[in-house]
């Protein structure tokens, strides 16, 4: 459906149009006084300099004709030349009522559809998921419902972090520890037990231990890069053994990423491209592109106009080994192989802003990636404790996922407590989808790129800016709809107060919020309006007797005005990853 924002860009910039001016001063926008009126064009201001003419006078010729359109009413010119715009009720329930008719909400899918690959979340696989991966996983499956609602092709990839040293790490203190495992003996030609060495906790253990032992201990640290590098050269019992890793780490993984509700579509990682690498750097050199540099392999990518030093790209270190450079170059290189994207985006940490500029300069000056393939590097700010420093556990701590999501999950329940017809398994859903919706919310409606200030006490609040408020709303609409049964066949008809109409116009913008929450790549905006589609519903229920409404056509145009609204919500949570429960 063509945006209501659109319709009357259109309708006003042919006016302008008709009176000689450039169409692009007919721009209309939402007004920033909807005290006043619900649009508003300020174009006569900015034509003013081009026509040297006053801008009341600009906007006194469009005006006549402006007011003649069937859609506007109650147009008129405002200070020195703002024409101001209201859209009339007939028109605007029409339109209500063909987003409710339509089972996309009003949002047209895109006629060029794109494939955009989304790597995001970035778990290292033997290490648990801790606070820091939070953003990049929740803003990164946003992203990715946001733009396939939109009808483009989507493939998020949680890439695992699952070739690099935290591999040899594990391996050698699994070594030290079972010295007698068929994986370390060299002569060893059977088949490989099926059933790890290890369980999920007891890998949880060795990680931490390991590493903290290699960072004290030069010779376990000498023993971590051995294994590291045996790994990578295909040693046969190593690999064994880090299929083992693998499967162990992953399955715990998937499991605590669809607590989150993020879902990948690929579960590769860094290993995956190992088969292209040979391949990559043979073209990489055949090409010219690579020069040696102190026994390093390099591709400059420095530019003129670079203000700041730009170190040059690594392709192998000097004992031939491959970085996290080299797997992300080949990263690209197999998934331009496999899913041809006209966009990859990247949802990591802010820290690896420079590491990003490299891979995407070095993809496109070698020519692995078309001129015409968008990258993008979404960096995330970091979640803050009241202190403003990354948030810690109390004994200073990293902190884990898990751990975070069971406090919040369980300072819900607390407040939640005295609803007692509940059964306690429904209570925990319950708790369960209020906690994330707390957490999630809390970190969407920030900026991607702004660090933030972890508040529990705000962010599971019932009341402001939270996702509890927000399925608040939801739960009351759906004990309205328990009470009444919808009758969607009959119309939502023409609003009969202020606040009425206020929730109408947020409604008809639903279509504006999705498109412009995915060009921008900010689910912050999509936040921002559940949020006023909330507030005006409030604002409305509490103004409105609409159970006991005796007039069947008022009451059931208030029925379905209401399902559209929780409609609307629950798809807006949804693009956020968020569920409602049916009752809290
Ligand atoms: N595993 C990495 C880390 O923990 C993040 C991976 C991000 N994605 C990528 N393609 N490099 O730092």
């Amino acid at each position: 459906m063509k945006k209501v924002i659109d319709k009357i860009n259109d309708l006003v910039k042919d006016k302008f149009e008709k009176y000689g001016y450039d169409r692009k001063y007919g721009f209309v926008t939402v007004s920033n006084r909807p005290d006043l009126c619900q649009f508003q064009c300020n174009g006569a201001l900015a034509a003013a300099k081009e026509y040297k003419k006053s801008p009341r006078d600009i906007a006194n010729d469009v005006l006549s004709e402006i007011k003649d359109i069937q859609i506007f009413q109650d147009i008129s010119i405002a200070g020195p030349g703002f024409i101001n715009i209201n859209i009339t009720d007939d028109f605007l329930t029409n339109y209500i009522n063909n987003i409710y008719s339509d089972k996309k909400l009003g949002i047209t899918e895109s006629q060029n559809p794109m494939t955009i690959m989304i790597d995001y979340g970035g778990a290292n696989v033997a290490k648990p998921l801790h606070v820091g991966h939070l953003r990049p996983a929740i803003i990164g499956e946003s992203l990715k419902r946001t733009s396939r609602y939109l009808g483009h092709r989507v493939i998020g990839d949680v890439h695992l972090g699952d070739w690099g040293l935290q591999m040899g790490m594990v391996i050698s203190e699994v070594k030290r520890r079972n010295p007698d495992l068929p994986y370390f003996d060299e002569n060893f030609n059977g088949e490989y037990p099926e059933e790890a060495p290890f369980t999920i906790d007891e890998l949880e253990e060795i990680y931490p231990a390991a590493s903290k032992l290699a960072k004290s201990n030069g010779d376990a640290m000498k023993e971590a890069r051995e294994a590291t590098s045996k790994l990578q050269k295909g040693n046969r019992g190593y690999l064994a053994l880090w299929k083992h890793i693998l499967n162990v780490s992953v399955k715990d993984l998937k499991k605590n990423y669809s607590d989150l509700n993020v879902e990948f579509d690929l579960w590769k990682g860094e290993s995956d491209c190992q088969q292209y690498i040979d391949e990559m750097i043979g073209y990489l050199k055949d090409n010219n592109y690579t020069e040696e540099s102190e026994g390093t392999l390099v591709i400059d990518v420095a530019k003129e106009d670079d203000n700041q030093p730009m170190p040059p790209f690594m392709v192998l270190k000097s004992d031939g080994s491959t970085l996290y450079s080299t797997t992300d170059l080949a990263t690209i290189w197999e998934r331009v192989k496999d899913y041809s994207p006209d966009e990859i985006i990247y949802v990591v940490d802010k820290r690896q802003g420079l590491h990003f500029e490299q891979v995407f300069r070095c993809a496109k000056k070698t020519k692995i990636v078309d001129e015409n393939l968008k990258f993008y590097f979404l960096s995330n700010g970091t979640i803050n404790g009241k202190d403003g420093k990354p948030f810690k556990t109390r004994d200073g701590g990293v902190m884990r996922l898990r751990t975070l999501i069971d406090t919040i999950t369980n300072h819900v329940r607390n407040k939640l407590k005295n609803n007692n017809s509940l059964s306690s398994e429904e209570m925990n859903d319950i708790a369960k989808k209020v906690g994330l919706s707390a957490l999630k919310f809390g970190d969407l409606s920030n900026q991607i790129t702004k660090d933030y200030i972890f508040d529990m006490a705000k962010f599971s609040s019932f009341e402001g800016k939270t996702g509890p408020y927000i399925l608040y709303t939801v739960v009351r609409i759906k004990s309205i709809l328990r009470k009444v049964d919808v009758d969607k066949t009959s119309d939502i008809i023409n609003p009969h107060s202020d606040i009425e109409r206020d929730l109408m116009l947020s409604l008809s913008k639903f279509n504006e919020v999705v498109e412009s929450a995915f060009i921008d790549k900010a689910p912050n905006k999509m936040c921002e309006y559940i949020y006023e589609v909330a507030n005006q519903f409030n604002k409305f229920y509490h103004n409105t007797k609409m159970i006991t409404e005796e007039n069947m056509e008022k009451k059931m145009s208030w029925i379905n005005l209401s399902n559209l609204t929780k409609d609307v919500l629950e798809t807006g949570l949804d693009l956020l990853g968020i569920e409602a429960p049916d009752r809290m």
